[in-house]
């Protein structure tokens, strides 16, 4: 037959956890031991875009990620990757004369090449967003149909957090109860519109790479920590009802105190953990007591914060008067490349600049 080429572009924002996963109960599959809620961000700072294509010409399957060959040969790729294929359907192009069958996947060679338009694993979840987006690509390339909760439980299997990044809005991840992982989904709890008022600011503390990679953290702290046990079966699932609740009736600080909470126990079953893991540095100490400070002193919050696996701080601004005044605030406490040891700063609404 005739040459052909087929190409497929998606774009996938990250999303950053307000009930965080922390531990899995199946680390082939990748089950969490608990709920979690998150926030998928806005695309234009922190996403991965990714275009997969497949050519008869192709002999093997192959990606390159911000350019650069990476290997797929990981259980991550490999279990995405056959999960996509065995749903994949038949697909046909008379004009381009291009005519798959189902069966053909499986012989198909893929090529996949990945941008982060953020840095990569410095704790900014590119995982997240990465998984997603390759998972969402290839499944309109290869034409599958399957819900997008459905297509939440493949990019699961690449990375946890990847679940959530296929829905804006607030996102809960169900841990669900199956031993295949099959109720392991990802479900749209808000849409981006549900609270628009909300500006996200990222405090770039380091850009550099993590040192504990969140598989060994996780394997580590589930091992060892007693604090996670209480987490996981007593403050958790209390945390995700109240946070919905918080959602729902766009309480901002309900939602502030239940985000900064969570991710003040994250941090302290890492700590918790044999040997202690320790994500934060001093300069994400001194950025969450300036806004605990800041809180206090208004008599309501005003800015949540969350920080994931690594020092970056993601703060939560209630409304984009408050977001200017903490970009001041930050900007003059913490300047960029300064001795406070700060990278830069991702604004999560261009227009607050203005
Ligand atoms: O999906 P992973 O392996 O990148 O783990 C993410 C863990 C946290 O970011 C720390 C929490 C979360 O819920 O996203």
């Amino acid at each position: 037959g005739r040459e052909w080429i087929r190409m497929a572009t998606a774009r996938t924002p990250t999303n950053i956890a307000v009930i965080k996963y922390w531990g899995k109960r199946d680390e082939n599959l990748i089950l969490p031991i608990n709920d979690s809620i998150s926030m998928t961000l806005d695309p234009d700072h922190l996403s991965t875009t990714t275009t997969v294509s497949v050519s008869p010409s192709f002999d093997s399957d192959r990606m390159w990620l911000n350019g650069k060959e990476i290997s797929l040969s990981g259980d991550r790729f490999q279990n995405c990757l056959r999960e996509l294929r065995s749903r994949a359907s038949d697909f046909e192009d008379n004009e381009k004369g291009i005519k798959i069958e189902k069966k053909d996947w499986e012989k198909l060679h893929i090529h996949i090449a990945s941008y982060n338009n953020f840095p990569t694993a410095a704790g900014l979840a590119s995982s997240a967003a990465g998984f997603a987006c390759l998972v969402f690509a290839l499944a309109n390339l290869m034409n599958v149909k399957a819900s997008q909760s459905h297509l939440s439980a493949i990019a699961r299997q690449g990375s946890g957090s990847a679940c959530r990044s296929l829905f804006g809005g607030f996102v809960k991840w169900i841990m669900g109860k199956d031993a295949d992982g099959g109720d392991s989904v990802a479900v749209q709890l808000a849409n981006e519109n549900h609270w628009s008022d909300l500006v996200i600011i990222v405090a770039v503390v380091s850009a550099h790479q993590k040192e504990t990679s969140s598989t060994s953290g996780m394997r580590e702290t589930v091992e060892t920590s007693a604090l996670l046990q209480h987490r996981e079966k007593v403050v958790v699932p209390k945390r995700i009802v109240e946070m919905e609740k918080a959602i729902e009736a766009r309480d901002f600080a309900s939602f502030a105190q239940l985000t900064c909470a969570d991710s003040n126990q994250f941090h302290a079953v890492c700590l918790d953990t044999t040997p202690p893991i320790f994500y934060m540095n001093n300069t994400s100490h001194r950025i969450i007591s300036c806004i605990e400070k800041w809180n206090e002193a208004e008599g309501a919050p005003q800015v949540a914060y969350t920080f994931d696996a690594g020092p970056n701080a993601v703060m939560v601004a209630r409304d984009r008067k408050t977001a200017a005044l903490l970009l001041q605030r930050m900007l003059y406490y913490f300047p960029p490349q300064s001795e406070s040891h700060l990278d830069s700063y991702v604004v999560g609404d261009k227009s607050i600049l203005k």
